[in-house]
């Protein structure tokens, strides 16, 4: 149960319900300060000197806002938005679909753009560059290059893997910006504006805690809410409470702070196969069956920002606070795990 309804992927079956919840405008955005003000800005230039927007790319753990904030810019640039992501555009032909029937100053947004085909990326090139696509007619010797030109529009890439992606591609974006998890205050507004959408009164100390075990995630936070709210309902209670939260999230299993299985499993191998660290995150990676890359993108950013996990020059090491949430004796101490005697 807890690692269902911890995950930050979406869930197509909350579809509707996350659209209900997302904001529209820059202005009711919360959280995430840094990025919306420069948007503002970008947005507001753009639209004064009636051009279009620069290509913007969205990089940072998934469930944090990127496809909300594709849209809003959509809305506050009054323009049509258009979707499709990396791993559905198969060959260059289906992009260049899209492209052709684009409306004029359209945005597009290619969700996990890191998993786009080379060759799909090779004619996204020029469109983003000039607004003009290369078409290869005939074949062989009598082969040639048409170039069509596009109606302008602004590209919105979202990847959870900056790092993936081509250097060419990511340079011909004019704005990047990594989104961050949020602060649990941040999340509490957040949950108590959700609350207040979905008309389920709530108090500000159940907001509170429903965004302390959400991982720093608002995709999370919402549907711990929803949860939530669904045990009020069944104890008869009109108002979310501390009392009904900490309930609710009990009967769902959710950890005091948000840690799924991996988080655990991964802390625990710290302590107890690496002596707390510091541990190699490749290292780390295979004792887990893990990969590297969903172990680093994943779930160190959420372990670091709370408190249970250090990078140091040497590897990873393991917290005070995560021995002691995980019931380890202070470092120094025993060394006795809890599943037995297989430590160092
Ligand atoms: N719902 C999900 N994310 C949100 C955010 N950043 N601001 C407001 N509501 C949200």
């Amino acid at each position: 149960m807890t690692e269902h309804v911890l995950r930050p992927v979406r869930d197509p079956a909350e579809a509707r319900f996350e659209e209900s919840l997302r904001p529209r405008k820059l202005a009711e955005y919360i959280g995430q300060d840094k990025v919306t003000a420069n948007l503002q800005v970008f947005i507001a230039a753009a639209l004064a000197r009636a051009e279009t927007l620069d290509h913007v790319l969205l990089f940072g753990p998934p469930g944090l806002g990127k496809t909300t904030l594709a849209h809003i810019i959509g809305n506050e640039m009054g323009v049509p938005v258009q979707v499709t992501s990396g791993p559905v555009l198969e060959r260059a032909g289906d992009l260049a679909a899209i492209l052709t029937n684009l409306q004029p100053q359209s945005v597009l947004f290619v969700d996990e753009i890191h998993r786009m085909a080379p060759a799909v990326a090779e004619i996204l090139y020029p469109a983003l560059e000039d607004f003009s696509l290369d078409l290869v007619v005939g074949m062989g010797p009598a082969a040639r290059t048409m170039r069509l030109p596009l109606p302008p529009f602004t590209l919105v890439g979202a990847t959870t893997r900056a790092g993936l992606l081509p250097a060419p591609l990511r340079d011909r974006f004019g704005i990047v910006h990594r989104l961050d998890l949020y602060d649990a205050e941040s999340l509490s507004t957040i949950v108590r504006r959700s609350a207040g959408i979905l008309a389920a009164p709530i108090t500000a100390d159940g907001a509170g805690e429903i965004a302390r075990r959400s991982r720093g995630t608002p995709r999370i936070a919402n549907r711990l809410l929803r949860r939530v709210r669904d045990f009020a309902h069944a104890r008869g209670e009109p108002t979310i409470t501390l009392d009904t939260a900490r309930y609710g999230l009990e009967r769902l299993e959710v950890d005091a702070f948000g840690l799924d299985e991996l988080d655990r499993r991964m802390l625990t191998a710290i302590i107890e196969h690496y002596g707390g660290g510091p541990v190699g995150l490749k290292a780390l990676a295979a004792t887990l069956g893990e990969d590297e890359g969903t172990l680093e993108d994943l779930y160190e950013p959420f372990l670091l920002q709370a408190g249970f996990l250090q990078r140091t020059p040497r590897g990873r090491t393991a917290t005070a606070r995560a021995r002691q949430h995980l019931g380890y004796p202070a470092a120094g101490g025993e060394q006795q795990g809890l599943f037995g005697s297989d430590g160092p």
